[in-house]
């Protein structure tokens, strides 16, 4: 049986569909504004349980793809809390900022690269400041004393380039290989906005790859690949993506190519990941300042500073494309219905098993066993009973579920449930030890 209708989604604005987008995900458990119950705190968002399960479906995918079935990179989980003389060294301190204006009657501060007209207040009108330079890094104090300086790491990148010699000393790697990391990253953003597009605690998923300096275009091109490859596998139309080759006076001071990946948000076409070349600069800068040799010996006893390229990803920005791509709206059964097309590999939730009627113990009973059974292969499976099963329907398709599993009457006689697709409505009768196959990954 097909339910299915007609989309409608491409008759809505852009920033009706952004609205849609923060709302069902608050409704549904997936995201909240930060300390909400104090009002917030500007530019953070707290995931909720199926936030956090999409959040880390991606980042498996990402470490599964990237470190696990590589030989050639190595995993870190550097320390957030550096030596203040690691973003000294990496150019950091002197140059990590954005141009800042600000109001001269209400205080009200913005970026100044972001404004149409300079000369005004968008707030209140009045005229605004010279512009200056903000550096983004939030400082801490560090010990009981509260005497050592120390920043928030504003990216996860300087916890590879210091563990470089250690991972030369003991993984012994050939050149080219790549240190990869997965954690959090701090910004103090002038304005953070658009959800979590732009925020002031963030997660990235980064690579250096370090090579010989002679195969950096070959290598670039390589990586370029393997995002692109990335891109299509979460599930992310093409055709929104867009590769813009970064010019060289907005390219960050390190970099002698840049390729930004943009993506056709619902509030318009921004950043989704970067491509960078860096050259040696973070390697020699560390080496400099620390003292420390940073090169690698070749099977000839040469030693060189090997060169970088830097395949980096924000983690809420892939959250972001991959909800704004599987946010849809169609009719389904003569109903108006939302719901979100995720891959099954990102899908928070991959079945949901539901006994017909919640008030006939027989039926309650297999449903559980039946649930039971299918969380032993596979965790994300969710139990609902509430409402009727139409309800039920719209509920999981809300937040994206594949699968719907219906246990009934005749599944006390033959062992055969309906499986329900999200996508088309679809239903079919399927035994039970088939179940495992269509659910798992
Ligand atoms: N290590 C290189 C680096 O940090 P970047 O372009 O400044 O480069 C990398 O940041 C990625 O981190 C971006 O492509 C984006 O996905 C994410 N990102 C950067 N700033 C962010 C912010 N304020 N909020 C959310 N994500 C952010």
């Amino acid at each position: 049986m097909n339910e299915r209708k007609k989309d409608n989604s491409a008759t809505d604005t852009t920033s009706n569909v952004m609205e849609k987008i923060v709302s069902l995900t608050k409704r549904r458990g997936f995201i909240f504004q930060g300390s909400e119950i104090y009002g917030g705190l500007a530019g953070t968002w707290d995931y909720g349980p199926l936030g956090v399960a999409l959040k880390n479906n991606i980042k498996s995918l990402w470490w599964k793809r990237f470190v696990e079935e590589r030989d050639d990179m190595y995993g870190v989980d550097a320390a957030i809390l550096m030596n203040e003389k690691v973003w000294e060294a990496s150019g950091h301190v002197g140059g990590f900022s954005d141009p800042l204006v600000e109001c001269n009657k209400c205080k009200k501060r913005f970026r100044a690269d972001h404004l149409e007209d300079k000369s005004k207040c968008l707030e209140c009108g009045w005229e605004l400041s010279e512009e200056r330079q903000f550096n983004m890094m939030f400082e801490t104090q560090v010990g009981a004393q509260g005497d050592t300086k120390s920043y928030l790491r504003p990216e996860t990148a300087q916890g590879m380039f210091v563990n470089f010699k250690n991972i030369v000393d003991t993984m012994r790697p050939k050149l080219p290989f790549g240190m990869a990391q997965i954690g959090k990253a701090f910004r103090n953003e002038i304005s953070p906005r658009d959800f979590i597009f732009r925020t002031r605690e963030f997660e990235q998923m980064e690579i250096e790859y370090f090579i010989d300096e002679k195969d950096w275009e070959k290598q670039f091109e390589y990586w370029l690949r393997e995002m692109r490859k990335w891109i299509s596998d979460i599930g992310l139309n093409k055709k929104k993506v867009n590769e813009l080759e970064v010019p060289g006076d907005d390219r960050a001071h390190y970099s002698k190519r840049t390729v930004d990946f943009e993506y056709d948000f619902p509030f318009g076409v921004s950043e989704l990941y970067g491509l960078a070349y860096r050259t040696d600069y973070d390697l020699s800068k560390h080496a400099e300042h620390s003292g420390e040799k940073m090169v690698y010996r070749d099977a000839d006893g040469n030693e060189y500073t090997p060169h970088v390229i830097e395949p980096t990803f924000g983690v809420d920005r892939t959250v972001l494309a991959v909800l704004s791509d599987a946010y849809t709206e169609d009719e389904m059964g003569g109903e108006k219905r939302v719901y979100l097309k995720f891959t099954q590999e990102l899908a928070p939730i991959k079945a949901a098993v539901f006994p017909l009627l919640k008030n006939k113990p027989e039926l309650v009973s297999k449903a559980r066993e039946v649930y039971e059974m299918l969380k032993k292969d596979v965790p994300q499976i969710m139990w609902d009973d509430n409402g009727n099963v139409g309800k039920r329907y719209r509920r999981q398709d809300e937040i994206g579920t594949p699968k719907c599993i219906t246990i009934d009457f005749d599944t006390l006689e033959d062992d055969t449930v309906t499986v329900r697709d999200r996508d088309t409505g679809e239903q079919e009768r399927v035994n039970i030890i088939e179940l495992s196959k269509i659910v798992s990954v």
